[in-house]
């Protein structure tokens, strides 16, 4: 596997700096995408943005993003055209997200889940891959078909 992304804001700093670790012991090439020190101050759309877009134009090949709840992590990563982004809790869709809907951004809460369980989701996501073809290919096909479709041009109802 290429480059591993990594990014959090300060709800998610302890997370990734613990993660950053694990994963290099475990031979993944890494990249940090920040913060680089904590601030309770920063801002998510900051942080994960960048993760996002290097994961876009495939300078990552899988990403991760903590944020507090992992909420505003997904919310953000989701808006980068390429990124199919998704909080995860447990090891199934951690993996299966990955093997039928090309999940490339792991989103977690580091106030939700322990470093043990993010070790775990890890460890599924990157050694997951990405069945393709049939229906899953065309399930796909259908999603990234919207990134191409202009927004509404007002709310809707
Ligand atoms: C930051 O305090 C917190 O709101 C943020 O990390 C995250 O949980 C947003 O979804």
């Amino acid at each position: 596997m290429k480059i591993i992304g990594i990014a959090a804001d300060h709800g998610g700093f302890e997370g990734k700096e613990k993660l950053l670790i694990q994963l290099r012991e475990a031979g993944y090439e890494v990249k940090d995408y920040g913060a680089r020190q904590y601030d309770p101050d920063d801002d998510y759309p900051d942080l994960i943005i960048p993760l996002a877009e290097a994961v876009a134009r495939g300078e990552a090949e899988r990403g991760i993003a903590i944020c507090g709840s992992g909420v505003g992590a997904s919310i953000v990563a989701n808006k980068i055209a390429g990124v199919r982004a998704a909080l995860i809790t447990e090891t199934y869709s951690a993996h299966q997200g990955v093997e039928h809907d090309d999940m490339n951004i792991m989103c977690i809460g580091g106030r939700v889940i322990g470093p043990v369980l993010i070790w775990e989701l890890t460890e599924a996501f990157l050694k997951a891959a990405y069945i393709g073809g049939g229906r899953f290919g065309r399930r796909l096909d259908k999603v990234i078909a919207l990134e191409a479709k202009k927004p509404a041009s007002g709310p809707v109802g």
